[in-house]
């Protein structure tokens, strides 16, 4: 077995944490490169994402995070904050691909901005939407990270994205012209000894049901 899929074999979302655990500065970083290096459409990471590991800022966001137990009793919260569509496309795209693409291939860097924007409105959602599905890929690649660094974490999208916006506006952590709440996940250390530190145990449909090869 790889050790990926040993991993997502072990890991299991945390409902409740030890609540002084504090995470490492190595694992934040750790946990934080992961979210940066996961691949996104057509390289452009629409998205940031910030830790909250401050006591207080959690307080704050617990009545909008659905007063779920992970807001204050982890570690931290990563928060993934999307580009809405006009800063996505008229500032950020431009920045990506002058990054991604060497300035000695400018058709190249126009053709994927065109080739981006075609793309995109093509497909039947919404740029917001697109933003989204770039950021779970983050999250999705972060949850095994996390699970390797023998942390504990659970997704997070039972939020309600105005007020959490509201709170993180007030600390000047979000710039809510031009960006969205997209997602969270609690991080820090399960605590076996609350009742229901998980949902149950972790059970998942028949492969059979899940998936099919096609030869
Ligand atoms: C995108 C996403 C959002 C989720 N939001 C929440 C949430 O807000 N609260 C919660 O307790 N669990 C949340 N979960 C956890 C799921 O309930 C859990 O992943 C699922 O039941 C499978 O269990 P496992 O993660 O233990 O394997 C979320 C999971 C995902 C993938």
């Amino acid at each position: 077995m790889t050790k990926s899929l040993e991993l997502l074999n072990n890991r299991i979302s945390a409902k409740r944490y030890i609540e002084d655990f504090k995470l490492t500065d190595e694992q934040a970083t750790e946990l934080l490169e992961s979210t940066r290096l996961a691949p996104s459409s057509f390289g452009l990471e629409p998205f940031r994402v910030l830790l909250i590991e401050n006591k207080e800022i959690r307080e704050e966001l617990k009545e909008a995070w659905w007063n779920q137990f992970g807001i204050t009793q982890s570690a931290g919260i990563m928060i993934w904050v999307g580009y809405r569509e006009e800063y996505l496309t008229q500032t950020h795209f431009v920045e990506q691909v002058e990054r991604n693409i060497p300035v000695e291939f400018k058709d190249i860097r126009d053709m994927m901005i065109g080739g981006a924007g075609t793309v995109l409105s093509t497909l039947e959602m919404t740029r917001d939407e697109w933003t989204a599905r770039q950021a779970y890929i983050s999250l999705g690649t972060v949850l095994n990270t996390a699970q390797e660094l023998g942390l504990d974490t659970c997704p997070s999208e039972g939020f309600s994205q105005a007020d959490v916006a509201k709170v993180l506006e007030k600390h000047n952590l979000i710039d809510t012209k031009n960006e969205k709440v997209l997602v969270g996940m609690f991080v820090g250390k399960v605590d076996t000894t609350q009742e229901f530190h998980h949902s149950f145990t972790k059970t998942r449909r028949p492969a059979d049901k899940a998936y099919k090869i096609v030869k």
